[in-house]
């Protein structure tokens, strides 16, 4: 029985859904971090360019085919297709960024409950029960397991709640916190003392560092991933948004806040950092070099809370909150990926889908945690520098090679004929056509080859 497809029902609900869906770990801990053992705002100037000129206009090619189709991206990318070479060739790119989605899931699910856990902790050690803080904050099989599948079923809950009573609502409440929290807390750390070291170290750009290729493999990465690129998120986003909107306006405004939001995570991390060095924690590990990704929020971040006292616990709370939000308005977009596509072509009831394809994924994340050494990085690397990329050039290329253009066009136009008067309007067609995949593959094939 065919289902009515969801829509969101405002403006507002789309741009803190796409945003929650953007905004997630990504800016809030990898951003930073990189930025910061990669010269600092050198890394963000390069960032910021390839994320307006490569990421923001792949983003474009998802969200219209998307919103052309009013469908998951394998119907999508068969519709648009005009031969039955390229619409085998659609149905592969479709299933396959399901696949990677649902592996990003997998393992952002464990990254997931580990932000829960140290978002806890801090009550029980309040009231004295250490044993209980101590589980939750510590690296174990079990504190793995329990907080992943807690995670998932957060997650599970709200996409089986649909698009305009799960998705819209939920990010619609949670994204306002999360930059009223973010706002606070890189207010309240400039007040720490040695928060001014870590302000200059973000702001002074390396220019040196800036340019070399492993950089902008690594800030193009990011961008990709930040901007939840290639996997048919923004793709199945978009085909619920109303054809009465302006979608380049939508999406610049999507991108505008991921950025931002990203720039505003550096104002907190790094100063906290820094401040953290100043009282007597360890930041540099071997060679002088940042301590970073999970050494840099498990262990010198709450090392900085332990030294604030009272004030500590409730700050440590904050931001792990913060970090959890994040991590659920984006683990909400990867889950809807393959739940669209399980009610569209398999014609599953949705919370039937959400269960079992989350009941999947979450095998998924308990197998990596049973193997953790071996499956963590392996998965990361293999859906988020090779994947993502290598996707985001097959959206290009069908919308750039295989759709026609006028149909493009016509899109464009539909709920925006204004459109027709801007910059963007004249040069994307073309610059998707032929720039970005230009540059995705030679980033790419560096990446591999380099
Ligand atoms: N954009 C999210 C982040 O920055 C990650 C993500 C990737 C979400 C792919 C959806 C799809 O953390």
């Amino acid at each position: 029985m065919s289902q009515p497809r969801g829509e969101f029902s405002s403006r507002f609900g789309f741009i803190m859904a796409a945003a929650g869906s953007a905004v997630g770990l990504g800016n809030i801990w990898g951003f930073p971090t990189q930025a910061a053992s990669n010269g600092g705002a050198a890394f963000l100037l390069v960032y910021l360019v390839l994320a307006f000129c490569l990421a923001y206009p792949v983003l474009m090619a998802e969200l219209i085919i998307g919103r052309h189709a009013h469908a998951n991206a394998v119907q999508a990318l068969r519709l648009i297709s005009t031969g039955p070479v390229s619409r085998r060739l659609g149905v592969l790119t479709g299933l396959y960024g399901i696949i990677i989605a649902s592996l990003i899931l997998s393992f952002y699910a464990v990254v997931g409950g580990w932000m829960f856990g140290f978002c806890m902790e801090p009550l029980p050690r309040l009231v004295g029960a250490d044993a209980i803080a101590g589980w939750l904050g510590g690296f174990s099989l079990s504190r793995n397991v329990v907080l992943a599948a807690l995670f998932m079923l957060i997650t599970i809950q709200i996409v089986s709640g649909g698009v305009q009573a799960g998705i819209e609502r939920w990010s619609s409440r949670l994204m306002p916190i999360l930059l009223l929290i973010l706002v606070l807390l890189a207010l309240y750390v400039q007040t720490l003392p040695g928060a001014a070291e870590g302000l200059k170290a973000y702001l002074v750009p390396d220019l040196s560092a800036a340019l070399s290729p492993q950089l902008i493999i690594s800030a193009l990465g990011s961008a990709f991933f930040s901007l939840s690129l290639g996997v048919g998120t923004m793709l199945i986003y978009g085909s619920y948004v109303s054809e009465k909107e302006n979608l380049p306006l939508l999406g610049g405004l999507v991108t505008a806040i991921d950025i931002s939001i990203a720039v505003l995570a550096g104002f907190l991390v790094l100063p906290a950092m820094y401040a953290a060095l100043h009282s007597g924690v360890e930041i540099f590990g071997e060679g002088g070099v940042l301590l970073a990704e999970d050494t840099l929020i498990f262990t010198v971040l709450p090392a900085l809370f332990n030294t604030m006292g009272l004030m500590g616990v409730f700050v440590s709370l904050v931001f792990f909150l913060l970090m959890s939000i994040a991590a659920l308005t984006s683990s909400i977009s990867m889950l809807e990926v393959p739940v669209a596509y399980a009610i569209e072509n398999h014609q599953l009831p949705r919370k039937r889908a959400a269960m079992i394809i989350g009941a999947v994924i979450t095998t998924l994340s308990m197998i990596i945690i049973f193997n953790f050494e071996i499956l963590f990085g392996f998965v990361v690397t293999l859906t988020t520098r090779y994947s993502q990329p290598l996707l985001g050039f097959m959206f290009c290329f069908f919308a750039g090679w295989i759709w026609q253009r006028d149909s493009i066009l016509q899109e464009l136009l539909k709920g925006a004929p204004e459109v027709k008067n801007t910059f963007f309007w004249r040069i994307w067609p073309s610059y998707v056509r032929f720039v970005c995949p230009l540059i995705i593959a030679f980033i790419f094939l560096q990446n591999i080859f380099g």
